[in-house]
């Protein structure tokens, strides 16, 4: 029987442990604008907890909602506008934005100091390059779970299923960065089991509901399971079957409470970082 790998429990000791203490030793609270653009019922969901959170942080917070119509013009002036607006450390604009909007000229927009998704292409650059700034908060979030939990990674197979770049792109990297040997698998992966076999490490991001049985799970590996998916009958569930992984696993995250409240917890940790900087005049030579 695996070990669980707590998120909503560690999400909450970082959150109240040392971002809130440490944001109301700013000057001014740590700024967060989140932008949702149309009426998806998730990113509904998902905004509604990133701004609850961030007013529990003691955090200033902003939501802006436009409707689904809104044009990319507009958009972009909003993006412009919190660019240079002095009370905000950190910019979101959450996706999947309506199928009008040009995702990527939309996040190029965002100025990357006060990227706290780590999207814009400096930050994601400064990741593959191994000096990251901002990283992507679900797959950092992922990084501090398995820190967190003492999981030892050098040296381990790791495989990663799905290469966007929310989530498994920047995943893989920071997994090859901490000396992992990484495979990334998608949709024209041949032979997807037989590597899902042999992982010691096994970071699912597909967004399809228990699409990997327990049974393909190698005895004792760890199973982070990005998925959040929900079904017919209103429960939640990830990309693994969690029934049947449990019993294979050492280590794996529920679904809830695993992956999810870590990225919450990780925008808190870039918008705070951002404020801290913006408050410290720049140290030199670095
Ligand atoms: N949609 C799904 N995950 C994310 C995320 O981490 N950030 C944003 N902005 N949108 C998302």
């Amino acid at each position: 029987m695996a070990q669980l790998l707590d998120g909503k429990t560690l999400a909450r000791r970082l959150n109240q442990g040392r971002v809130r203490p440490a944001a109301a030793e700013l000057s001014r609270p740590p700024g967060l604008a989140v932008v949702l653009v149309g009426s998806d019922a998730a990113s509904q969901v998902y905004v509604g907890k990133k701004t609850r959170v961030a007013e529990r942080m003691g955090f200033h917070h902003r939501q802006i909602t436009r409707p689904a119509e809104t044009t990319q013009d507009e958009l972009l002036a909003i993006v412009r506008s919190l660019n240079e607006d002095a009370a905000i450390d950190g910019i979101l604009v959450q996706l999947p934005l309506p199928k009008h909007i040009d995702e990527q000229t939309v996040l190029d927009t965002i100025e990357p100091t006060k990227d706290v998704d780590g999207f814009h292409p400096v930050n994601s650059g400064l990741l593959s390059q191994g000096r990251a700034r901002f990283v992507a908060c679900t797959p950092k979030g992922c990084m501090v779970l398995l820190r967190e939990a003492g999981v030892e990674l050098s040296g381990k197979d790791a495989v990663v299923i799905g290469r966007s770049n929310i989530v498994g792109r920047p995943m893989a990297q920071l997994l090859e960065q901490a000396n992992c040997t990484v495979t990334v698998c998608h949709s024209r992966t041949r032979g997807l089991e037989e590597k899902v076999r042999a992982a010691d490490v096994l970071v699912v991001a597909i967004g399809r509901p228990r699409q990997v049985p327990g049974d393909w799970i190698k005895p004792g590996a760890v199973v982070v399971d990005v998925g959040i998916n929900r079904l017919d009958d209103g429960t939640l569930c990830g990309d693994v079957d969690f029934e049947t992984a449990v019993e294979r696993a050492g280590w794996i995250t529920p679904v809830p409470g695993g992956v999810g409240p870590m990225t919450i917890a990780m925008l808190m940790a870039n918008t705070l970082e951002s404020a801290q900087r913006r408050q410290r005049p720049p140290s030199r030579g670095t």
